[in-house]
């Protein structure tokens, strides 16, 4: 196995308040879960997909992901997300040196083309990472006043999947850790042993699902087939 895939799904999705955890919160008839997992699927270049959802939901992911050949494990979650990623992480087998995926489920309209840009960086540079331009000038505020504005050429908002080769990663979670370090993405525990992370180009579609109104953009992208904004 060269290429493995992290599917983080062990969130409760309070945010979106749905009556059930927002992995599985259907889109158009399926869910969330089995979206992103699909497009790991048709990824010719990922090899396994490990899942983790929140240990009530094993069973039913189990049946849930029975169209996902790749499928490798389901791994209970942790109380955070860093805590999710670790745990799928820790599911790899013990020699394995590729590259791993970590995706959010919360993003179910990710694509094929995106996963293979995002794997092809991380193999040739060790770390890659999703980036959408920022839209809007971005200010920073300080008590409610404005500091500075940021030149928004050198900003972006990072997306998922992120890739990265095996022991940098694990090398980086142990920095993190020993540091204490809070992690909002896995890239920010590689860019802090000073690694330079490769950025590839985020899509519109690709968008992180939190809210309601998340949730009926993406049945409108999905209705219309048409090109996300
Ligand atoms: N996640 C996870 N384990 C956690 C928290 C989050 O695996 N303890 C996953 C979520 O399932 C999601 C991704 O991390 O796929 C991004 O998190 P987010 O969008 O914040 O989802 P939730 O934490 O479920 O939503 P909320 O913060 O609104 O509760
Ligand atoms: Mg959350």
């Amino acid at each position: 196995m060269e290429t493995l895939a992290i599917l983080v799904a062990a969130g409760r999705g309070e945010r979106l308040a749905a009556d059930r955890p927002k992995a599985f919160v259907e889109l158009a008839g399926e869910a969330m879960l089995l979206r992103a997992a699909r497009a790991f699927e048709e990824a010719d270049v990922v090899d396994g997909v490990v899942v983790v959802v929140p240990e009530a939901e094993s069973v039913l992911t189990r049946t849930l992901l029975e169209p996902i050949s790749k499928l490798t494990r389901i791994i209970p979650g942790g109380a955070t997300r860093q805590e999710s990623v670790r745990a799928g992480l820790a599911a790899a087998p013990p020699d394995f040196r590729g590259v791993v995926l970590v995706h959010d489920a919360a993003r179910p309209l990710v694509d094929a083309g995106l996963i293979e840009a995002v794997w092809r960086a991380a193999r040739d540079h060790g770390a890659a990472v999703p980036l959408l331009p920022l839209v809007d000038t971005v200010k920073r505020v300080r008590d409610g006043v404005v500091v500075e504005t940021l030149d928004r050429d050198e900003l972006g908002a990072a997306q998922t999947p992120q890739g990265f080769r095996r022991e940098l990663l694990e090398r980086a979670f142990a920095e993190a850790e020993r540091s204490g370090a809070v992690l909002t993405d896995e890239a920010m525990a590689v860019e802090r042993l000073g690694f330079g992370v490769v950025v590839v180009p985020g899509t519109p579609r690709n968008r992180k699902l939190t809210t309601p109104a998340d949730l009926e953009w993406a049945e409108h992208v999905l209705a219309t087939g048409g090109e996300a904004r």
